[in-house]
C-alpha cells in the first residue's frame, strides 16, 4: 500500500490536524515525522477538544497505530504529561503509540538556550515556541544529541551528557552568565523516564515498512508548514527541521517508492505566528474579525496569530516544491464574517510587478500584495457537506484557489468539528 502525508503548505496552524483526524478513519498508521512539541494539533470530536503537541492526532481513531519517527525531537517529560492526559481522558495510547529509538531527545539545556537565545536576539528575535526546538536540532547534526535508545544504558547516556555539557556549561557560564547542568542530574531527570517510554520504544521506520509492504496504509502528519521549513522556508524565521515531503521520508525512515499523495493544507486566509515576512499581513478591523471569529490564539503558546488574506504566490510555490496531489482549504467558514474577500495573486516589489515567490528574503520584506477581490458570502456554511450547498461565492472562491494551485480539493473544512467538512475523492 502507500503513503500519504499531510503538511502545511503556509506557516503553520492551517488544520493539519483537524484534516489528519478526517483522513485517520481510512488509515492503520498515523505517523509525526518532523518537529516536537513546538507543533499545537487540534482535533474537535463533538463536545470534546484534544490538543495534541507530541503524539499523532490519529490516537483520537480507535485502533490506529501511531508512531513518533526518527525526525522528531522528543522532550520525555512532555511526552509523558501527554500521554497520561490523554489516557485520563479515556484513549488507550500506550499501547497504540511508538517511539523511534533514534529521535533525539529535547534537554533542559536546549530549552534554557533558546530561551537565552531569544532574549539575546532582541527585535531580530525569530519568535520560537520557546521549546528547545531549535539547539535541540543543533545537537543532532553536530553529532553531539543524546537519542531515546541511550536512556537504556546508564553509561552510555553520562559519558555523552558529559561530552555534551562540556561546550554547554561553557556557553552558559561565559555568554549568559547562568547555571551550569551537572550530569548526575540531568541523568537522572532523563533516566526517571524509562519505565514509562520503554515498552514504547522502537524501530518505527522498519515497523512502517513492513506495514506499507503488508499493504496497510499509512499516513504521515506533518508538523509546521512549508515556509517555516529549514531550508526553504523565510530563514532565519523559520524552524529547524524539514516539514516538506522530503523531510516526511527521512523523518519517518519509509522509501519514497511508498509515497503516493501528498495533501498540501491552506487555511483560506494566512496565519503566522512569531517572527518574519508576511506580505498580506492585516492590521485593519477585518483582520481583527478575522481573528475572533477563527479563534487565532497559538494552540501551543496562546499567542495572537498575525492574520492576513490568502497568499497565492506562496501557497503555489509550496504546492509545487511538495508535489502536492491534493489540496485541503481550511476555516473557509471563518470568511462568511467578511464582506469582500482579496486573495493575494502576485507582488509587487519596489514599484515592479514580479511573478512566483521571491527567492530573496529582503524582497519578501518588500513585497506589496497584489489583490484579486472576490465578493463574500455572509452566510453560514458551517452546515454544507456537499460542494453544491455552498454559496455561490463560496464555490467561486474555492474554485478559483483549487485551479490556481493546479491540484484537486480533497477536503473543504467549514468548521472545527470532526463531520464539518466537505469531503471529496481521498484514494487513500
Ligand atoms: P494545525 O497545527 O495545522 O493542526 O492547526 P491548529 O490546530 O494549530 O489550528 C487550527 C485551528 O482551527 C484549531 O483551533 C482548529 O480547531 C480550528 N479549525 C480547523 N478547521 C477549522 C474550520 O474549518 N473552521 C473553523 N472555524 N475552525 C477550524
Ligand atoms: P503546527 O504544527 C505555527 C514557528 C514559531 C516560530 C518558528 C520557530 O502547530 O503548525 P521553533 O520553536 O520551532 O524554533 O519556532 O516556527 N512555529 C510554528 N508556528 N505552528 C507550528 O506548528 C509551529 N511550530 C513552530 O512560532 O516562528
Ligand atoms: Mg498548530
Amino acid at each position: 500500500m502507500t503513503a500519504t502525508v499531510v503538511l502545511g503548505l503556509a506557516w503553520g496552524d492551517e488544520g493539519k490536524g483537524r484534516v489528519c483526524d478526517a483522513l485517520a478513519s481510512d488509515v492503520d498508521y498515523v505517523s509525526r515525522y518532523s518537529g516536537g512539541n513546538n507543533a499545537g494539533h487540534t482535533v474537535r470530536v463533538g463536545e470534546e477538544e484534544f490538543k495534541l503537541h507530541l503524539v499523532p492526532s490519529g490516537i483520537v481513531r480507535e485502533g490506529v497505530v501511531c508512531t513518533i519517527g526518527n525526525g522528531v525531537v522528543v522532550n520525555p517529560e512532555v511526552l509523558v504529561e501527554e500521554v497520561e492526559a490523554l489516557e485520563d481522558r479515556g484513549l488507550e495510547v500506550r499501547d497504540r503509540l511508538k517511539v523511534d529509538g533514534r529521535a533525539h531527545l529535547i534537554m533542559p539545556y536546549h530549552i534554557a538556550l533558546d530561551s537565552h537565545r531569544e532574549i539575546a536576539l532582541g527585535d531580530a528575535r525569530i519568535g520560537t515556541t520557546n521549546r528547545g526546538i531549535g539547539p535541540a536540532y543543533e545537537d543532532k547534526v553536530a553529532r553531539s544529541g543524546i537519542r531515546v535508545q541511550d536512556i537504556f544504558d546508564e553509561g552510555i547516556l553520562k559519558s555523552k551528557l558529559k561530552a555534551a555539557l562540556r561546550e554547554k556549561n561553557a556557553i552558559f557560564e561565559n555568554v549568559y552568565g547562568e547555571k551550569q547542568y551537572e550530569v548526575a542530574d540531568v541523568a537522572s531527570w532523563l533516566l526517571s523516564f524509562c519505565e514509562f517510554i520503554g515498552p514504547m520504544v522502537a524501530d518505527t521506520g522498519t515497523l512502517l515498512r513492513e506495514a506499507l509492504d503488508d499493504r496497510e496504509r499509512v499516513l504521515l502528519e506533518g508538523g509546521q508548514a512549508t515556509l517555516l521549513d529549514n531550508d526553504h522556508g523565510t530563514y532565519p524565521f523559520v524552524t529547524s527541521s524539514n516539514p516538506t515531503v522530503g523531510g516526511a521520508v527521512v523523518g519517518s525512515g519509509i522509501s519514497t517508492r511508498h509515497l503516493e499523495y501528498v495533501v498540501g493544507v491552506t487555511k483560506a486566509y494566512t496565519t503566522r505566528v512569531g517572527d518574519g515576512p508576511m506580505p498580506t499581513e492585516l492590521f485593519d478591523e477585518t483582520g481583527e474579525t478575522i481573528r475572533s471569529v477563527g479563534r487565532e490564539y497559538g494552540t501551543t503558546t496562546g499567542r495572537s496569530r498575525r492574520v492576513g488574506w490568502l497568499d497565492l504566490p506562496a501557497v503555489k510555490w509550496a504546492a509545487s516544491l511538495n508535489g502536492i496531489t491534493h489540496v485541503a482549504i481550511t476555516l473557509l467558514d471563518v470568511l462568511s464574517a467578511v464582506d469582500e474577500i482579496n486573495i493575494c495573486i502576485g507582488y509587487e516589489i519596489d514599484g515592479e510587478r514580479i511573478e512566483g515567490y521571491p527567492m530573496h528574503q529582503t524582497d519578501l520584506h518588500h513585497a506589496r500584495p497584489v489583490y484579486k477581490s472576490l465578493p463574500g458570502w455572509g452566510e453560514d456554511i458551517t452546515w454544507c457537506r456537499m460542494r453544491g450547498d455552498l454559496p455561490s461565492a463560496a464555490q467561486d472562491f474555492v474554485g478559483f484557489v483549487e485551479a490556481e494551485v493546479g491540484a484537486p480539493l480533497c477536503m473543504i473544512s467549514v468548521g472545527p468539528e470532526r463531520d464539518q467538512a466537505i469531503v471529496e475523492r481521498i484514494g487513500i
